[in-house]
C-alpha cells in the first residue's frame, strides 16, 4: 500500500498533536534511554522505526526521549525515503537543531542541546525482509499509524522479533474504531460501518489487516509473552475552525472513496453523505480515534 508524501505532511501536524495530548507516560523509555547511555560507556539507545515515511516518529520521539540515539528507519517506499532527509533538516532547521551528514550517503547526525540521534534509513519490505531488519541489538521498536496496516500472522512474527531482542515496544496512533462528527449525521453510523470494513482488507501484509482490533491483538500476545502494556488514547481532533479545514475534506473524500470501493451498491447513500458532508464542513469537527501501545519486556 502507498502513502503519498503530501499526505503524511498534511496529517503530521495532526499526529504530532495528537500524540502531545495523550497521556502516555513515556518515563520508562526515557529512563531505558539514560539507562543504556550509562551502562554501556555512552553507547546510544538503539531505535528501529518501522514503516518509517518521512521521519514523522522521530521528529515526536527523539526529542522526548532525550539523551544519545541511534536510529533505523525502515520503509519500503522509495520516493518517502528519497523525501526523508529534506523533510529531517527543514525540521531541524525549524527547531534551530544542528544537522550533519553521516558516515553513508543515506545517513544524517541531528544535535540539539539536550539530545543527539545518528539516523540511518534502508529500503525494505516489511513483509519480505523482517528477518533481515536489526531488530538485535535495538533496545526500542517503533511504528507510527502502521499497525492497523498489518495482517494477524505478520504482527505475530513482529512480536516474536521483539521479544528475542528483549526491546520495548511502541506502536503509536493505530486506529481503534471510533470517529465522531459535530454535528452528527443520520449517514455517520453506515460510513463508519463501511470505512471500518474497509480498513480490514489486506494491505499488502499477507492477510486481511487488523484495522481496530491490531492493539487488542497485540496486547493479547505482548502480555502472553511477559510484557508489561500501557494504553492511551491519541484521538485526531479535527475542525474547520482551528487549521483542519483542508484535512477535513481529505477525511470526507477519504472516507467517501473507501466506502464506494466497500459496497458500491450503496453509492447514492455515499455520495449524498459526502455533498452533506463538504457543505457543512466549514462548522463541522471530526474526532479519530486512535491508541498508543507502549509494551516493555520484563525485567530480569
Ligand atoms: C500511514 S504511513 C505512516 C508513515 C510514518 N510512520 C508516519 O507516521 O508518518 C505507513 C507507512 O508504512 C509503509 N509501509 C507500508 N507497507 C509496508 C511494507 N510492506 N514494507 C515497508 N513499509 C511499508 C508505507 O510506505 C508508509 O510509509
Amino acid at each position: 500500500m502507498s502513502f503519498s508524501p503530501d499526505w503524511l505532511a498534511l496529517r503530521e501536524p495532526f499526529d504530532r498533536a495528537a500524540r502531545e495530548a495523550s497521556s502516555l507516560d513515556l518515563q520508562d523509555l526515557q529512563q531505558q534511554a539514560s539507562a543504556a547511555e550509562a551502562g554501556t560507556g555512552g553507547t546510544p539507545y538503539r531505535v528501529l522505526d518501522l514503516g518509517c515515511g518521512t521521519g514523522a516518529n522521530l521528529r515526536v520521539l527523539a526529542p522526548r526521549l532525550g539523551g544519545n540515539q541511534r536510529w533505523h528507519l525502515v520503509d519500503h517506499d522509495a520516493r518517502l525515503l528519497a523525501a526523508l532527509p529534506g523533510a529531517m533538516t527543514r525540521w531541524a532547521e525549524t527547531h534551530r537543531l544542528k544537522t550533519a551528514q553521516g558516515a553513508t550517503d543515506d545517513s544524517l547526525v541531528i544535535e540539539a542541546a539536550h539530545w543527539r540521534a545518528e539516523l540511518s534509513w534502508q529500503k525494505a519490505d516489511l513483509v519480505r525482509e523482517l528477518d533481515a531488519l536489526p531488530f538485535a541489538g535495538s533496545q526500542l521498536v517503533t511504528t507510527s499509524a502502521l499497525l492497523d496496516l498489518v495482517s494477524a500472522s505478520w504482527l505475530a512474527a513482529l512480536l516474536t522479533k521483539v521479544h528475542e531482542a528483549q526491546a520495548a515496544l511502541l506502536c503509536s496512533l493505530s486506529v481503534d474504531g471510533r470517529i465522531e462528527w459535530q454535528p452528527a449525521m443520520p449517514a455517520d453510523a453506515q460510513m463508519a460501518k463501511l470505512f471500518a470494513a474497509h480498513q480490514h482488507r489486506d494491505k499488502g501484509f499477507g492477510g486481511p489487516a487488523l484495522g481496530a482490533d491490531a492493539v487488542p491483538r497485540a496486547v493479547e500476545r505482548l502480555v502472553a509473552l511477559g510484557y508489561r502494556c500501557v494504553q492511551a488514547g491519541s484521538d485526531w481532533q479535527l475542525a474547520a475552525a482551528s487549521g483542519g479545514a483542508r484535512m477535513l475534506v481529505q477525511m470526507i473524500d477519504g472516507l467517501a472513496d473507501a466506502a464506494l470501493e466497500q459496497d458500491p451498491g450503496a453509492r447514492d447513500l455515499v455520495l449524498t453523505w459526502r455533498l452533506q458532508r463538504l457543505a457543512q464542513a466549514a462548522h463541522s469537527s471530526l474526532q479519530i480515534g486512535h491508541a498508543e501501545l507502549l509494551a516493555l519486556p520484563a525485567k530480569k
